[in-house]
Parts: structure tokens; C-alpha cells; sequence
């Protein structure tokens, strides 16, 4: 993403809530030993700034939202978000998502799954490092419960109908299912810093939901 400065975290914060390094995390995975509770659960693939974490957080204190980023400063920085707020149901995990779901979330654990402009990487010999690829697919229906949802939001066209290929030929997730898109009511009403952006540029918005039967 844009490697713009980031804000700096006050040295008094306490990050122990919402920051653990994937290698920090119980296996085999304990939900209750992580977020204190058991409750539904939510998976955030590559949080970013973490704008939908700390806003889906502070809506729905009844779920836990884990997001995975695998730039350690920008996972400091939105679990320092979360930690200025106060919220305890949601942990940014620093590492890569393909792993946190292949070697940690068991089967049917998650309520829904996030992945919201996952990094296009443009030139066709990087294009495998696309973080949307078969494994990940495959492990997102697995970890999903049924009726649980993925939802793929990206402003690259290609990325999009490959994404929804993909989904389509790996899995047996039903969809995509159409996504409206919602007038903003604030500066920050966007579900990321990536759609704040890619709006107020005044270009378009890709979103698909698949959905795991029931
Ligand atoms: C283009 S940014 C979008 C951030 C955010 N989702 C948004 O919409 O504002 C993509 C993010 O995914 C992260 N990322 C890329 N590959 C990843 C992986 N394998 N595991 C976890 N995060 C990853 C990048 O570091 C970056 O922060």
C-alpha cells in the first residue's frame, strides 16, 4: 500500500489486547484464550490502517474480529487504534494470512471473512504473490461456518473477475451475491482506507459476497 508516514504511537500505549505476532498465537488455536470469550468471530485479510476493524469493532461489541496484516508498522498501527478506543473484541495478528489460516483457524470457526483491496501486485511475474489465490480460497471455505459470508471488495477491475473466477472454480461458495454501494455520511463512513480513497478519487469500487451453505 501507500507508504505514506504513519502517525506515531505513543510509547504509553498498551498494545497487549489488539497486537500478537502469529507465532505468539495458542496452537492449537483457543478462541477463548485470545479474546477472553467465546463469541462469533470475524476474519479481516490484510487490515491495513485497520479502518473496518476498528469501526466493525466499536459496532458490534458482540463479536470478535481478527485482523492479519503482514506489515508489522501498519499492524502496530491499527491495533494502536484499537487500543486508543478501548476495544478488547478485536486483535490485529502481524503475519501472513495464508499461514494464520493453514497452520492455526480450525473449521468452521469463522462467521465471515473479509478481504478488502487485497495488493494488486501489477507486473505479470509478481502476480503470484496476489494474496487471493487457491490456497487462501480453500482455506476460507473451510474456516467458514455455514451461512458464513466472504466479502471481496478490490477498485481493480482484473483482479475482480479473476478473484471471482477463482472463487468459483475452487470452491462451492454461493455467488457473488451483488453489494450496493453505500452514500458516505461522514469523512470516515467508508468500510476502508483503501475504498476512502479509491471514492474520493471518483473511481469505481468492485464488491462481491459469497455466501457458505447451510
Ligand atoms: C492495498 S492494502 C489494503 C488495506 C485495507 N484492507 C484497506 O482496504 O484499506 C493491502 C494490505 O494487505 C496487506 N497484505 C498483503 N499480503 C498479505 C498477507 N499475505 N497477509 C496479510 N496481509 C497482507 C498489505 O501489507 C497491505 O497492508
Amino acid at each position: 500500500m501507500g507508504r505514506r508516514a504513519l502517525r506515531k504511537i505513543e510509547s504509553s500505549l498498551d498494545l497487549s489486547r489488539n497486537l500478537r505476532r502469529l507465532e505468539e498465537l495458542p496452537r492449537p488455536w483457543d478462541q477463548a484464550a485470545v479474546f477472553g470469550r467465546l463469541a462469533a468471530m470475524e476474519l479481516e485479510v490484510g487490515t491495513g490502517k485497520g479502518l473496518f476493524l476498528r469501526t466493525a469493532a466499536a459496532a458490534r461489541p458482540d463479536v470478535d474480529f481478527l485482523g492479519v496484516e503482514i506489515a508489522p508498522r501498519y499492524a502496530r498501527f491499527a491495533a494502536a487504534n484499537l487500543a486508543r478506543r478501548g476495544l478488547t473484541n478485536a486483535l490485529v495478528v502481524a503475519g501472513d494470512a495464508v499461514r494464520l489460516l493453514e497452520e492455526l483457524l480450525p473449521a468452521t470457526c469463522l462467521a465471515a471473512v473479509h478481504l478488502y483491496f487485497p495488493d494488486p501486485w501489477w507486473k505479470r511475474r509478481h502476480k503470484r504473490r496476489r494474496v487471493l489465490r487457491e490456497s487462501l480460497v480453500g482455506h476460507v471455505e473451510r474456516t467458514l461456518q455455514p451461512g458464513g459470508s466472504l466479502h471481496f471488495w478490490t477498485d481493480v477491475e482484473e483482479y475482480y473477475h479473476t478473484g471471482l473466477d477463482l472463487i468459483a472454480r475452487e470452491t462451492r461458495l454461493e455467488g457473488p451475491f451483488e453489494v450496493l454501494e453505500a452514500p458516505a455520511q461522514a469523512d470516515m463512513d467508508y468500510r476502508t482506507h483503501f475504498e476512502r480513497r479509491t471514492r474520493l478519487h471518483g473511481r469505481p469500487v468492485y464488491r462481491a459476497e459469497f455466501r457458505k451453505a447451510t
